[in-house]
């Protein structure tokens, strides 16, 4: 547990001060911290640099309190997210120095604004010390930690950035909540836990959720969604999340949909085992727009966001079905289904049916660990997107620059349409070799009926084999923040 508050005094008794520094200006009101750097300067130990620290300690009133040099680089260059990444290395020096009461010496800034400072160092400290360490029986290794925000080094009164730690704190729980959700194996996160969390977080956070069930999924007419649940023991559940923060606005209505394969063996297009065993993650998409409707309904935003998640298990049996089958769907379109393993877009396509037939939907995003491919394009660092829209599509860059989940446009050309065009049915659901992530997003174009759609493929950022800056290994959350800043700009 983490907890981030801001609090000007430096008089409670911490145990570990962090002094965060720009590149060529090593200075603090304090003749013996000052000393410190100095040397630690001349002997090229630290400079300031990006990202560097340096751990060091000083005796006040008799005891002994550490002291951790943090280097931003030049306040130029700052970025919020520089800000996020710098404070979510910091986290490993405090683990190494078995903090438990953290002081953090906000610098001088002379043009970045302190609140995108106070944001981000929130952000990446709460962010950063996130550990899904639940089924280990060890005794638990990470502290609790208390970090006060502070300092007479800077030039602004901090009372006024109450409401930033309050809200970077809010932002940092949607994604945490995301992350458990992902993290949580997949002979646990079953679909029906799935939808017993989503009314779970709808009770405690304050959005509607409905969950339809196996008979109501056939009533709908959701065949495509039925032939990727039918394999697995696990019925499917069709979540469906709610918040009205704009009832005069009936018609505007914004649908976020998640991709929500508990487990993903590929089915009888079986996937090798290295690439099956992160499958749990393959409802990512899903976890990040539950995680959006938190906050959403937590901040009570004043829109009408409506989210669907389609939850099932590509599973392996008798009745699992198979490369060559032809099925339909809610939308209407019979589709070819040439590899079982391109699942998640025919959960989604009736998802999004559903999203604009009955829930009314009149812009829609879905979201979606969705194609290797992906990650050959943009690896882990950003997340490709497919629209028709390019207004919508510059929202969407607005809320990036907010939260630093990256996100790329990838063309959707005509050319790339026919690929995926059957010859004894409507669709395929695979467009062969090339383009893998534009085909996965326009075969999901098909059914969006002219309504402004975004498509973010996420399966290179949802999920970490290795740390990175302020996401640990595993789950990072990707999408939820997103979503929120981006529900919060329609
Ligand atoms: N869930 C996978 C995509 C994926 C791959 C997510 C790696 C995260 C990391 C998806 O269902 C899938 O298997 N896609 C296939 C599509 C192919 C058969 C056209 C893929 O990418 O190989
Ligand atoms: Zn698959
Ligand atoms: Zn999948």
């Amino acid at each position: 547990m983490i907890k981030v508050t801001i609090n000007k005094k430096v008089c409670r008794e911490v145990d570990t001060i962090i002094f965060p520094f720009f590149e060529g200006n090593l200075s603090i009101p304090n003749e013996e911290v000052n000393n410190t750097l100095k040397r630690l300067e001349e002997r090229d130990q630290f400079k300031g640099a990006f990202g560097t620290t340096f751990n060091s300690t000083r005796t006040k009133d008799g005891r002994v309190q550490d002291i951790v040099f943090l280097g931003l680089g030049k306040e130029d260059g700052l970025t919020v997210d520089k800000v996020r990444k710098a404070f979510g290395k910091v986290i490993k020096n405090l683990e190494t120095l078995k903090s438990s009461e953290v002081f953090v010496g906000l610098p001088y800034l002379e043009k970045f604004e302190m609140a995108g400072f106070v944001k981000g160092a929130t952000e990446g400290l709460i962010l950063g010390a996130y550990k899904f360490d639940k089924y280990s029986t060890e005794e638990k290794k990470a502290k609790d930690l208390i970090v006060d925000l502070g300092g007479h080094r800077c030039n602004v009164e901090l009372d006024q950035f109450e409401a930033v730690v309050e809200e970077a704190v809010m932002l940092s729980e949607g994604t945490i909540i995301a992350r458990d959700l992902v993290n949580e194996p997949a002979n646990i996160m079953i679909p029906s836990l799935l939808a017993d969390e989503a009314v779970r977080l709808g009770k405690e956070f304050g959005f509607e959720v409905e969950v339809k069930d196996l008979k109501e999924i056939e009533e709908l007419g959701m065949e495509a969604f039925l032939n990727v649940a039918k394999g697995s023991i696990n019925e499917p559940k069709l979540i469906v999340m709610r918040h009205f923060g704009e009832p005069d606005n009936k018609d505007k209505r914004l649908a976020l949909v998640g991709k929500g394969l508990t487990f993903d063996t590929g089915g009888y297009s079986l996937k090798p085992s290295t690439s099956m065993d992160t499958m749990k993650s393959d409802m990512g998409g899903a976890a990040a727009v539950i995680g959006a409707m938190c906050l959403i309904a937590q901040k009570n935003i004043k829109k009408n966001v409506v989210a669907v998640v389609a939850a099932c298990e590509n599973a392996i049996s008798g009745g699992s079905y198979k490369p060559g089958d032809i099925i339909g769907s809610m939308g209407g379109k019979n589709i070819e289904v040439l590899n079982t393993d391109a699942e998640g877009r025919l959960t989604l396509v009736d998802a999004v049916t559903y999203a604009i037939r009955k829930e009314g939907a009149s812009e829609v995003v879905d979201i979606a660990t969705l194609t290797g491919a992906a990650l050959v394009a943009l690896g882990t660092t950003a997340t490709g997107v497919v629209t028709n829209n390019d207004e919508f599509y510059n929202d969407l860059e607005k809320a990036s620059s907010l939260t630093g989940e990256k996100v790329w446009k990838l063309p959707a050309f005509e050319e790339y349409k026919k690929l995926i065009k059957s010859d004894i049915a409507d669709l395929k659901n695979v467009g062969g070799r090339h383009a893998g992530t534009i085909t996965a997003g326009l075969f999901i174009g098909e059914f969006v009926e002219d309504k402004p759609w975004l498509h973010l493929d996420i399966a290179g950022t949802a999920w970490l084999g290795s740390a990175v800056d302020y996401c640990p290994k595993g789950a990072t959350g990707e999408g939820a923040r997103i979503l929120y800043e981006l529900a919060k700009l329609r």
